[in-house]
């Protein structure tokens, strides 16, 4: 069986046979299928790249109808089970899980790059008092450009390494001080004492006392959080970030693009949008009224944190997610909406309307649930994720500029438009 497609042109007669690799035909290989010499040759029309690959990868794999999510291989139960973000992260940009001593250099770069330099204190100053923490953080994340010149050479591979330790230690420090300039309380310096996540809940949390303990248990559920959100292939953010770092602009300059694409209801925020619901159906007993709700149509209703282009079946992050919530609430008491969670599930779980369509709970099912009950604010989840995915989006930027079929993103287009036509004077027009 030959790996190639057959095409019968049947505007000409003509047959062109196409090579098939990876499952996939190259697009510009139609381009020699033309009607004469004057036809520019035919295209592929797909808009939001729902059957197109933009590009190969060795970072991420997900097999949606299996619920399956490697990270250069490994499977997300094992890494969330045994490694920490850090670890993750390395795992992530530089293909392989360090040894003891590459761990430690690792941890010992990201910890002596996690302050921020003065004037970007006094540029996050600007922001008005009730800015939200996420345009906060991707503002100042594209300002760090500014104060890194060296940013743009980006095929000098010190200098990429130099900014990446950057942006993964500095990207906490930004969303800590984003969210303490929103609530009006003084910035907190990191304290290299402490582990990634711990000293990101010393610069979130710390009051008055000399030295901040953070909770372990609450510093390790963030950990794994923060495993679970480091990459996720070719996502609306990712792809932000391998077009906008395709014009070979600077890495701070694409990753506030992303962070922006991250921002967005549809992407980043449905987590918060599962806390609304919850909190609008607002009972254990208002359960199945607002199942019918949903299966009826009526007002548009969406089970949220429910269902995912890519997943057919039980998001495997979300199973993850289920399981260190329990260890959360031990701590933090139970939050009250995790009842209604619970029961929307289990009904949503069998009932046939679900079940055909294959909608199952996601990522952000319960994360918002722990955001929560850890006392961050709604505005703070987009940013919570921003500082993970910050790996990926920095591995899969680099995969991008070292592959030599890459070239700046530039997308055709069907244009619908007038034809040409004469400029008319403004005394004479209609
Ligand atoms: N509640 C009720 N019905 C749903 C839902 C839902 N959450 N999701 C999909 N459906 C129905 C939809 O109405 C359609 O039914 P029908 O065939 O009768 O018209 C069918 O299932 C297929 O839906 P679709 O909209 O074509 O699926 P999609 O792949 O375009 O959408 C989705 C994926 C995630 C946008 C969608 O499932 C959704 O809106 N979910 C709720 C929002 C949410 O939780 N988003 C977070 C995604 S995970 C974040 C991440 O990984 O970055």
């Amino acid at each position: 069986m030959a790996d190639t497609l057959t095409i019968v042109d049947n505007r000409t007669g003509k047959k062109y046979e196409l090579p098939i690799q990876n499952g996939t035909i190259r697009a510009m290989d139609l381009r020699q299928i033309k009607t004469g010499a004057d036809d520019f040759g035919l295209m592929t029309y797909d808009p939001a790249f729902m059957n197109t690959a933009n590009c190969r990868s060795s970072i991420t794999y997900i097999d949606g109808d299996k619920g399956i999510l490697l990270y250069r291989g490994y499977p997300i139960e094992q890494l969330a089970e045994e490694s920490d973000y850090l670890e993750t992260a390395y795992l992530i940009l530089f293909g392989e899980l360090p040894t003891a001593s590459q761990q430690q250099n690792w941890v010992r770069d990201i910890t002596y790059h996690t302050m921020l330099h003065e004037n970007i204190k006094k540029f996050m100053e600007g922001f008005r008092y009730d800015a939200h923490p996420m345009g906060i953080f991707l503002s100042t994340v594209g300002a760090l450009s500014t104060l890194n010149p060296d940013a743009k050479a980006i095929f000098d591979k010190a200098s990429r390494l130099r900014q990446t330790q950057r942006l993964i230690a500095k990207v906490p420090s930004i969303a800590a001080y984003a969210y303490r300039h929103s609530i009006g309380r003084p910035y907190n310096s990191p304290d290299n004492d402490l582990s990634f996540t711990g000293n990101f809940l010393n610069m979130l949390f710390k009051m008055t006392e000399l030295k901040y303990q953070p909770n372990p248990v609450l510093a390790r559920a963030l950990d794994v959080l923060f495993i679970l959100h480091a990459d996720h292939e070719q996502n609306c953010s990712t792809t932000t970030m391998r077009t906008i770092g395709s014009s070979h602009v600077d890495p701070y300059s694409a990753l506030a693009g992303a962070a922006a694409a991250l921002y967005g209801p549809l992407h980043g925020g449905a987590n918060e949008a599962v806390l609304r619901m919850l909190n609008e159906i607002g009972s254990v007993s208002k359960v199945p009224e607002f199942i019918k709700k949903v299966k009826s149509g009526e007002g548009s209703n969406r089970l949220m944190g429910f269902g995912h282009r890519v997943y057919k079946s039980y998001d495997p992050r979300a199973k993850v997610i289920k399981r260190i919530a329990d260890l959360v609430f031990a701590v933090t008491g139970k939050n009250p909406l995790l009842d209604i969670a619970l029961e929307l599930e289990r009904i949503a779980l069998q009932d046939e309307y679900f079940v055909t369509r294959k909608l199952y709970p996601n990522v952000d099912f319960y994360s918002g649930l722990i955001y929560q009950a850890m006392g961050f604010p709604v505005e703070m989840f987009p940013v919570l994720f921003a500082i993970p995915r910050t790996a990926g989006w920095i591995a899969q930027w680099e995969e991008m500029l070292l592959d030599p079929e890459q070239k700046i993103a530039r997308p055709r287009q069907i244009y619908t438009g007038a034809a040409q036509r004469d400029y008319v004077p403004r005394d004479k027009r209609a």
